[in-house]
């Protein structure tokens, strides 16, 4: 393996045929806390937002960390500290950014389906923007606004039916897909919008996909969305804010994304050629500025050899790691221990009973019951979505800095997952 392809290098990398991350030796951590457990550097995820940072640098233009990401306390903690603001889907994850020290006026709120209640908790929080993606969610949240004496701040989610050319359940700006108002209605919705009393059009507001791995999709919905914002202004509109979502992939097995400078470069230029590159700009990254920050470690349990396949049972399984099984995802399993010795092929699996439970198909390991592996690229998208299936306890997580190891989560037990539940 070449060091420097693994993905989270330099702050994952073998020193001395041992896995560290930053100054902290893998199995050590894995020794002290436990597996599975999942493991972040917060120099890795500090370095990931300098790009965005480096690209934006003398514009107006503020970075909400998508939190769906990965959203637990210690990581919300680590973006708002450096000046993030935060795109949220949920009251829940409203209440995170609070919790972790994050403010409402950096917050804006996505998603399809916002609950009255959420829009009336958002609004007295006092968050930055609704990103509204029906014109049956504006009545609605005109509606909310007025009750409460308030006027809501709006962006409208535009489908702008581009391809992004990800996998289909992460592609979310094309005709077929729930998110948006079509490219075809939006004038018609910001009209409708800028007449309802309870609401204030701020922006407008785009996010095509996730795990996008080249800059042509970013390019075309870029110059629809701009297209449209014409448009809507020349209707007597103004569209202070353009939002541009999210999306951005990143190496999980040899795929080859933009750097966000490099991607961010090639858009603002655009911008700017189109007379847009003062506009107050706002996007919202998630997997990009975790992703490659994080792995999971987990011990193997047994080796079962058998006549088609062997299996490498491990002790993490898809509750903790669930993107294989829902998107056939590729995750690199590396070994905390470099060595020599044979490899041979395997499954690895976890204990969970369902033939969907895997983590790896056709893997070259040199590995023995007790070894602990890394499955990389576990930043994003894995603790945010671990279930307790099987009555399986989530994973600790532990963020790095330095050489000190933080746990910013500890192991739920049993007893977490039965609180609240009761005999009849
Ligand atoms: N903004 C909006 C409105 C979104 O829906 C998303 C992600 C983002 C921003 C952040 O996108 P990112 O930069 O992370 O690509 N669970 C899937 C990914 C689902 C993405 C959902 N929306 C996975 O594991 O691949």
């Amino acid at each position: 393996m070449n060091a420097s392809d693994l993905p989270g290098a330099p702050f994952l990398a073998y020193r001395d045929q041992q896995l560290f991350i930053e100054q902290l030796r893998l199995q050590d951590l894995a020794q002290q806390h436990g597996t599975p457990l999942f493991v972040y550097s917060k120099a890795a995820m500090l370095h990931a937002l300098s790009a965005y940072q480096r690209a934006f640098a003398g514009r107006q233009a503020k970075v909400h960390y998508a939190m769906k990401a990965n959203s637990s306390l210690g990581v919300l903690q680590v973006f708002a500290q450096a000046g993030c603001g935060f795109d949220i889907v949920s009251a829940g994850e409203l209440a995170r950014v609070l919790a972790a020290g994050g403010q409402a006026k950096d917050v804006i709120f996505s998603g399809v389906g916002k609950t009255r209640q959420e829009m009336q908790l958002a609004l007295q929080a006092g968050i930055a923007c609704f990103n509204v993606e029906s014109e049956a969610e504006l009545d609605v949240l005109s509606d909310v606004a007025l009750s409460m004496g308030q006027v809501a701040p709006v962006s409208i989610r535009v489908n702008p039916n581009v391809d992004p050319k990800t996998h289909p359940y992460i592609s979310t700006g094309l005709k077929g897909n729930k998110f948006g108002i079509a490219h075809e209605r939006t004038l018609q919705a910001y009209r409708h919008a800028a007449s309802l009393p309870g609401l204030k059009v701020t922006g407008i507001d785009c996010h095509i996909g996730s795990q996008i791995t080249t800059t042509e999709p970013y390019m075309d919905a870029l110059d629809k969305v701009l297209d449209l914002v014409e448009q809507i202004e020349r209707a007597g509109i103004p569209v202070d804010h353009l939002d541009f979502g999210g999306g951005l992939g990143i190496n999980y097995n040899g795929d080859t994304p933009p750097p966000a400078d490099a991607l961010w470069a090639s858009l603002l230029a655009r911008l700017d050629a189109r007379g847009f590159g003062q506009r107050q700009l706002m996007i919202e990254p998630g997997r990009s500025l975790v992703g490659n920050a994080g792995v999971c470690l987990t011990q193997v349990q047994f080796l079962k050899p058998g006549e088609q396949k062997n299996f490498c049972i491990i002790d993490a399984a898809m509750n903790d790691l669930p993107r294989p099984a829902m998107y056939e995802a590729y995750h690199q399993i590396v070994p905390l221990t470099l060595s020599n010795a044979a490899t041979q092929v395997y499954d690895v699996v976890g204990p969970v009973c369902e033939s969907g439970d895997w983590i790896g198909r056709d893997r070259a390991l040199n590995a023995q019951a007790g070894d602990t592996l890394a499955v990389l690229s576990a930043g994003a998208y894995c603790m945010s979505m671990a279930s307790n299936y099987n009555t399986r306890g989530r994973p600790a997580e532990v963020l790095i800095d330095g050489d000190k190891a933080h746990v910013i989560r500890a192991r739920e037990t049993v007893a977490d997952q039965i609180r609240g539940e009761s005999l009849v």
